[in-house]
């Protein structure tokens, strides 16, 4: 259902309540997402971003709610992943004149994307163009998330169009953050941008900078996926401030896999001695957890354990595939530890070490390791190892 969002501006997105799992199936998104697209009505009509493919014919219908797509006169693609410029070309059979847009990067991409040779226009920070009473601002955003990812600012509406940024994977009936349930949303923008954006938090602070010198009146915040943020728009750019900065709290999560629950048991006892020194902690079995809130526990925790037992000389897959998560999401201020079991050969505490270092995470202990099932005094010297674990990070 189409929505106005301000006089002359309308929502004209998709919402798609069924998508579990995106980028493939690198991401979870046990609450679907949304697909936002505006539509700006003025002397000349402008389009900001599109949709996903298979929601084109959605995207065409609710465009044709508001005018005839024919009469699309610039269609602004802020991003060329094909989950916002997907529905270009379909926009384009209907308007095919229409000026596209971008960043210089994102005209290459699109070229990459599409193969067609659209009327292009490239724009960078600074550059603004009049559609009649409104001027649309652009804002070079390069790796948030992508090269070419760019902001559109509405100057008479104050209405910032961020794509990617600011955004959450939630599928909801209403389209703005106050009609919709607090906890969850936050959830969503959290998981968002710790499995989208922590890699980018240098990036992500220097632009929130940025932007704030420029001392725009920001009076909403109009992402691509989510609820657009009215009520306090700046509620988000704060909490991106703070996620940026990665501050991790005082709490610790244990990750493991395990075969017959010996590096499980060892977990325990670890977490066992965090507790006593007043360290909450959480255990996490990897392999029957999602992966994508596992690492928002990670992004939360100042003390990442992570223990696998050896099998065939290696870790086990799915530790393999959680530590590959570290070193590519690089997360900052984590202190780290491997611990694990192990038949005869034992090679995997010290690979775990290894995968941590590497992902940038301190790792100051040896790590724990035990042989076979552990004995009352291997849970006793892992109890001690979180004990102290747990003393180190309160140092
Ligand atoms: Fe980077 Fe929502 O696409």
């Amino acid at each position: 259902m189409v929505e106005q969002i301000a006089e002359d501006v309308y929502w004209v997105g998709a919402v798609d309540w069924d998508l579990r799992s995106f980028h493939g199936h690198e991401l979870s998104t046990p609450r679907g997402s949304t697909y936002n697209a505006y539509l700006i009505l003025d002397e000349k009509n402008v389009l900001v971003d599109t949709v996903w493919g298979p929601f084109k014919e959605k995207l065409i219908e609710n465009i044709s709610e508001v005018i005839d797509p024919s009469e699309i006169d610039i269609v602004v693609a802020n991003h060329a992943e094909t989950d916002h410029s997907g529905a270009l070309a379909e926009v384009l059979r209907y308007s095919p004149d229409a000026t596209v847009i971008c960043s210089r990067m994102g005209e290459k991409n699109i070229r990459g994307h599409f193969h067609s040779d659209w009327n292009f226009r490239t724009v960078s920070t600074g550059d603004s163009v009049g559609i009649g009473g409104e001027t649309l601002h652009f804002i070079g955003a390069p790796m948030l998330h992508w090269p070419d990812s760019m902001f559109t600012y509405l100057g008479e509406k104050k209405i910032l169009m961020p794509n990617d940024a600011f955004g959450q994977h939630y599928a909801t009936s209403f389209r703005f953050n106050d009609q919709v349930d607090q906890t969850e949303l936050y959830q969503e923008a959290l998981k968002y941008y710790v499995n989208i954006l922590t890699p980018f938090s240098s990036q992500v602070s220097g632009k929130i900078d940025e932007v704030l010198e420029l001392g725009l009146p920001v009076e909403m915040i109009a992402p691509s996926h989510g609820v657009i943020w009215r009520r306090e728009p700046l509620q988000i750019v704060e909490k991106y401030r703070d996620w940026a900065a990665q501050q991790p709290e005082e709490r610790a999560v244990l990750l493991y896999d395990t075969m017959w629950g010996a590096t499980r048991r060892m977990a325990e006892a670890i977490g066992d001695g965090l507790a006593e020194n007043e360290i909450s902690f959480k255990l996490i079995d990897i392999a029957v957890s999602d992966l994508n809130d596992a690492l928002v526990e990670v992004f939360k925790s100042g003390i990442i354990g992570v223990g696998s037992p050896t099998a065939n000389g290696e870790v086990l897959p799915t530790v393999s595939s959680l530590l590959t998560s570290l070193k590519a999401l690089k997360f900052k201020n984590k202190r780290g530890f491997a611990f694990g079991s192990y038949g005869w050969s034992g090679e995997g505490v010290g690979k775990i070490n290894q995968e941590l270092q590497d992902a940038g995470i301190e790792v100051g202990v040896e790590g724990l390791s035990c042989k076979w099932q552990p004995t009352p005094e291997d849970l006793e010297q892992c109890r001690a190892g979180g004990k102290e674990f747990g003393r180190i990070f309160k140092a």
